[in-house]
């Protein structure tokens, strides 16, 4: 089962990623998180994502394409992923499925989690994230039992530096003008998927794993 998960920053793309990933025993792949921890451990590639980010700008599409046809190549994925982040420009999008198509493969599934700008910057705030797994946690609508510390692995959780309400603001616009036009290429390519990001979290996932599921 290979999956793309679509959707404006917040909408709880990595919530579900990792719902699903757990249900059907298949990695979530987050560029988001492969750039935060290459942050944490100050590598090149966290050093020069870093910028972009923290402006709630895009990192370039040529270090995040290679950077995901490797991950895609391990064998964890042979089964399937969920990936979660990326594509998220039509050039990204355009590669994935060349990169697919030249060892046969396509994706299954583009899940698009629909939630208004509204909703977005209230979500963000109350938003933790747990550097270590990917867990993503929200201190009113999904809180860990201990206070600051990931029910999954026990790492540490942080704010994310890019959740402050202007950063917010200036990666929803960079969504709509960027990432937006993929729900159009995947109705196109016959396997997009939407379902309401507005409802509970485990209503979000059982619309989802209906679908799956047909
Ligand atoms: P990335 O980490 O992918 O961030 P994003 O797309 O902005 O999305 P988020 O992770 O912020 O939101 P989400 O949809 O995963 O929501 P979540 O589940 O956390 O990317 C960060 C940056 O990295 C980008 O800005 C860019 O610079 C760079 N980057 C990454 N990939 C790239 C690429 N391919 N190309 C170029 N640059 C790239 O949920 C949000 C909150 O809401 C949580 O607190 C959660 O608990 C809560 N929540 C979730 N669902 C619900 C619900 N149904 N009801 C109530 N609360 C909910
Ligand atoms: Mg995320």
């Amino acid at each position: 089962m290979k999956i793309v998960m679509l959707g404006a920053p917040g909408a709880g793309k990595g919530t579900q990623a990792k719902m699903i990933s757990e249900k059907y025993g298949i990695p979530h792949i987050s560029t988001g998180d492969i750039f935060r921890a290459n942050i944490k451990e100050n590598t090149e590639l966290g050093q020069k994502a870093k910028g972009y980010m923290d402006k709630g700008l895009l990192v370039p599409d040529e270090l995040v394409v290679d950077l995901v046809v490797d991950r895609l190549a391990q064998d964890d994925a042979k089964k399937g992923y969920v990936l979660d982040g990326f594509p998220r420009t039509i050039p990204q999008a355009e590669a994935l499925t060349d990169a697919l198509a030249k060892i046969g493969e396509k994706l299954d599934y583009a899940i698009d989690v629909d939630v208004p700008d509204e909703n977005i910057v209230t979500r963000m705030s109350g938003r933790r994230a747990c550097v270590k797994c990917g867990g993503t946690y929200h201190v009113k609508y999904n809180p860990t039992k201990t206070e600051g510390i990931c029910d999954a692995c026990g790492g540490e959780l942080i704010l994310r530096d890019d959740d402050k309400p202007e950063t917010v603001q200036q990666r929803l616009s960079v969504y709509h003008e960027q990432t937006q036009p993929l729900i159009d290429y995947y109705t196109k390519e016959g396997i997009l998927k939407e379902v309401d990001g507005t409802v509970d979290l485990n209503d979000v996932f059982a619309a989802i794993v209906t679908i799956l599921e047909k």
